[in-house]
Formats: C-alpha cells, sequence, structure tokens
C-alpha cells in the first residue's frame, strides 16, 4: 500500500479504499474523496473547555471545526441540533460563527451552556476561593449533615462517607449563590455545577468502564475518604485554567456567540431558511441510553422533574423504552434498504426491530426539519455510526442517505467513512462500531 502526502499532516494511501490519516487540523480547502476512510488523530480534544465534561460518543473537535471552515462564512449560523456536549457550538463560536445547539438532555444543555459561556477571571477566582473556603469549613465541623438528594438505590450507589462529601460540595456551590455582589454569579454556579458533575461517576460505585451506568459485584472500586473533595478541587483548579484562557480568546470576537433556544431535534422553533450549516452525530442505535447514563449527575444536580425515568427517556432518538404493543407486529417503512433489515430483526427479537424502525422514523422527522431551517443551497452534515442489532448488520449511513434524499428531497453531495480511535462508550464487543460515516446533505437550492 503506497502512501502520498496531500498536505501537512495529511496521508493518502493510495489504492483502491483511500485512507487518509489526518493528524490534528485537516485544511478546510482540502477535498475528502467521495467514499474515502479517514482517520483522525486527534491533537487536543481537551483544548480549552472541550475536556469540561466527558460524554458518550463526543466529536473529535477536528472533525466540527473541519466540516465548519469548509461550508460556512464567518458570522453565519452553525447548528448542531443534538448537540450533546457541545463540541460543534464551542468549535463554531471559535471559528467566529453564531453558534446554535439544541439538545434534549438537560445534563447536555448544562455543560453545551457552561462550555461556551465565558466568565470573566476576576470573579472566578473570587467565588471559587469562597467556595474551596465554605467546603473546607463544613468539611472540618463534624456536627455539619450536609444535604443529600434522595433517589433509588443512593446507598448502593454511594458510599456514606462520599454521599457527605458530595453534599458538602453542593451545599457549598448553592451558598456561592447568594454572593450577589459576584458578577456572572449564575455563570459560576452553572460552571462548578458541571464540575461536580464531571466527578460524580467517579465518586459513585458504578463500573468505569461502562458506558451505562451499572453496578456490578466484581467491581470494587478504591475510594477513600476525602478523596472526592480533592478531586473536585482538582478538577475546579485545572477548569478554571482552562475557563481563563477561553475567555480570554473570546475577549477578541464577543460578538459570535451562542444560541440555545430550547426546543428538540424534531421541533427546533427556528425560522425557516434561516440557517447557514448544521453538524451533528445523532444517537447510536442500541448503543447508549442517555438518560440511564447520566441519572446519578442528574439527580445530584436535580435536573430530573417529579415523574419516572422512563417518561424522560421515551422522548430521545433511539429510546429503548418501547411498548409490547407497540412492537407486537412488524413495522415497515417502505424504504428498500431499510424493511429487510427491518424483516431480520424482527425475527430474532420484535422489540429490537421496533426500536430500529422507530429511530430511522423520527431522524425521517429530524431530517425534514432540519431542510426546513436551512437556506437553500446549505449543507446537514450527519456523522452516523453503523450497527450490529441482534447480529444483524444496519448499514445506519446507507438508510439514512435513502430517507435524506428519497423522502426528504436533500442531494448527497459526498460521504466519507471517519475510523475512531478513542471513545468513552463501551458496548459489547460484537456490536462495536469501526467508526461512523459522515454524510455530507446539501438543500437544493
Ligand atoms: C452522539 S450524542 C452527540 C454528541 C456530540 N456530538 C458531542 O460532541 O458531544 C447524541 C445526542 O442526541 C441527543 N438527543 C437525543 N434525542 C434528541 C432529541 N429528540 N432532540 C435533541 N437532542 C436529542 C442526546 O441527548 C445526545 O446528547
Amino acid at each position: 500500500m503506497s502512501t502520498r502526502k496531500s498536505s501537512e499532516g495529511v496521508k493518502l494511501t493510495s489504492e483502491s479504499e483511500e485512507l487518509i490519516e489526518i493528524e490534528g487540523d485537516l485544511d478546510p480547502d482540502f477535498d475528502i474523496p467521495n467514499g474515502a476512510n479517514i482517520l483522525i488523530i486527534s491533537k487536543d480534544q481537551s483544548y480549552l473547555t472541550h475536556g469540561i465534561h466527558k460524554f458518550p460518543a463526543k466529536f473529535f473537535p477536528e472533525l466540527p471545526r473541519y466540516l465548519i471552515r469548509k461550508y460556512s462564512q464567518p458570522g453565519e449560523y452553525v447548528i448542531d441540533p443534538m448537540c450533546g456536549s457541545g463540541t460543534t457550538i464551542l468549535e463554531a463560536m471559535l471559528n467566529k460563527r453564531i453558534g446554535i445547539g439544541i439538545d434534549i438532555d438537560p445534563i447536555a444543555q448544562l455543560i453545551t451552556k457552561v462550555k461556551t459561556t465565558p466568565i470573566a477571571s476576576e470573579p472566578l477566582e473570587t467565588a471559587s476561593k469562597i467556595l474551596e473556603m465554605q467546603i473546607e469549613k463544613l468539611d472540618n465541623s463534624a456536627e455539619y449533615n450536609p444535604i443529600i438528594p434522595d433517589f433509588p438505590y443512593r446507598d448502593n450507589w454511594f458510599r456514606s462517607f462520599v454521599l457527605r462529601e458530595l453534599g458538602i460540595i453542593r451545599d457549598g456551590i448553592l451558598s456561592i449563590k447568594e454572593q450577589t455582589h459576584i458578577s456572572q454569579v449564575d455563570d459560576i454556579v452553572d460552571f462548578f455545577h458541571v464540575i461536580m458533575s464531571s466527578i460524580i461517576r467517579d465518586a459513585s460505585n458504578a463500573d468505569p468502564h461502562c458506558t451505562r451506568t451499572v453496578l456490578r459485584k466484581k467491581v470494587r472500586k478504591k475510594i477513600l475518604p476525602g478523596e472526592t473533595l480533592r478531586k473536585f478541587s482538582q478538577r475546579l483548579a485545572q477548569q478554571i485554567n482552562e475557563m481563563k484562557q477561553f475567555s480570554n480568546i473570546l475577549d477578541d470576537f464577543t460578538y459570535f456567540h451562542v444560541h440555545l433556544p430550547g426546543g428538540t431535534a424534531l421541533a427546533t422553533e427556528l425560522l425557516d431558511d434561516s440557517i447557514d450549516l448544521a453538524v451533528t452525530s445523532p444517537p447510536y442505535i442500541n448503543a447508549v441510553d442517555y438518560p440511564r447514563t447520566h441519572q446519578l449527575e442528574m439527580y445530584w444536580l436535580g435536573l430530573l422533574g417529579d415523574g419516572p425515568l422512563s417518561k424522560v427517556k421515551r422522548k430521545y432518538i433511539g429510546t429503548e423504552t418501547v411498548y409490547k404493543d407497540e412492537y407486537r407486529d412488524l413495522h415497515v417503512s417502505g424504504y428498500q434498504t431499510l424493511d429487510p433489515v427491518l424483516e431480520k430483526i424482527y425475527r430474532r427479537d420484535p422489540r429490537r426491530a421496533y426500536i430500529a424502525y422507530k429511530f430511522f422514523d423520527d431522524m425521517k422527522h429530524q431530517l425534514h426539519e432540519t431542510m426546513r431551517i436551512l437556506k437553500p443551497g446549505s449543507r446537514y452534515c450527519v456523522a452516523i455510526g453503523n450497527n450490529l442489532i441482534r447480529g444483524v448488520q444496519v448499514k445506519s449511513h446507507e438508510i439514512l442517505s435513502e430517507i435524506a434524499v428519497s423522502s426528504v428531497g436533500f442531494e448527497l453531495e459526498s460521504q466519507f467513512f471517519s475510523k475512531l480511535i478513542r471513545h468513552f462508550i463501551r458496548i459489547p464487543r460484537r456490536e462495536r462500531m469501526h467508526g461512523e460515516w459522515v454524510l455530507v446533505l446539501r438543500k437544493p437550492q
């Protein structure tokens, strides 16, 4: 296999299956050949506020950065309708576009907001000093009993000393809210909450190697008293540093801000023909149950409203919360690429067949919504992984292309395969994806 260099940091392997290795940034003038395989070796996934919180199936910043630079101009509107932890939105902002982030998940909304909201150094330093002092005071007071939220199996998820330490952090953060003389105090409280959220999984007894929040008898994590407070303090110092750098950069171009308008990917509440570029990666079917993944963080931050988790879960694209009445019969879609796959899965597992059917049906509505809000001639770049469901290959990118082109009216401009090197995602080995396809769809002029 011969390899040639196309531009700095890009290696091309010329053969029928072209592999393009990209180290760090990819020049937006470079056209990835249609059908090519690319391998992005990310230089820095924690650059500025990118590393503030883990998130399943997070983008490498280099991918949205390339798409944003290639398909939009400074000052234009870039949306990610399923923005997760906000990688696209932060990149839009850093590249002087106006980022618009939508996500149904409360943790995703909070992380995106914090990641893209600059905070001036002085009030941040002042508030964090007060917070550290407050936490130390509460911890040293043996008779202090922090308020600990009540949630299912709480005492299995956390050891008693960890509950106390997290309670102290939470109470400390709440007390900062009262420091109304500090400017941007609400933004600072949100920032502290994200830092707290980022250590909850490690502080819990949950298996650290599984995306889903699960307890395993065999996994006996070693967590020492005082460790949770220490971790919080370390993360805080580190992320204050990143936030300072981010805010300094943003000082120069405060105009290029971010909107988090609410709504969902299926109903963005944005105007027709108003957006210049959309970039997203939808959830994987069969892989990540977002509300369950973030349940501990949501309980601690009070982000789950009343009612059961299952009610919230139904609203997510790719939901696995489906009812017997819905999946008793085989659902057909009318798409050539999808129906044979649904039939095969149905024979093995009717429930999984319906989950897959519903995923593509929701995605069809999502594609219609994006078509509505994009300006004519603008692109929608969708990164989507293929799956194996009950042993059946689901070529999601082919199915999505068929839906986008035949039902919604997009043109498929190009597509390429982006290999994955590292992801915070663990799913059964046989069903693990080896990368994702990026479809570049275009709304006709
Ligand atoms: C693969 S993740 C996106 C990760 C993101 N690219 C990043 O870099 O962090 C998919 C996201 O879709 C969101 N999602 C699922 N259903 C949604 C809906 N109906 N509306 C908006 N977002 C939704 C999930 O909450 C999840 O955050």
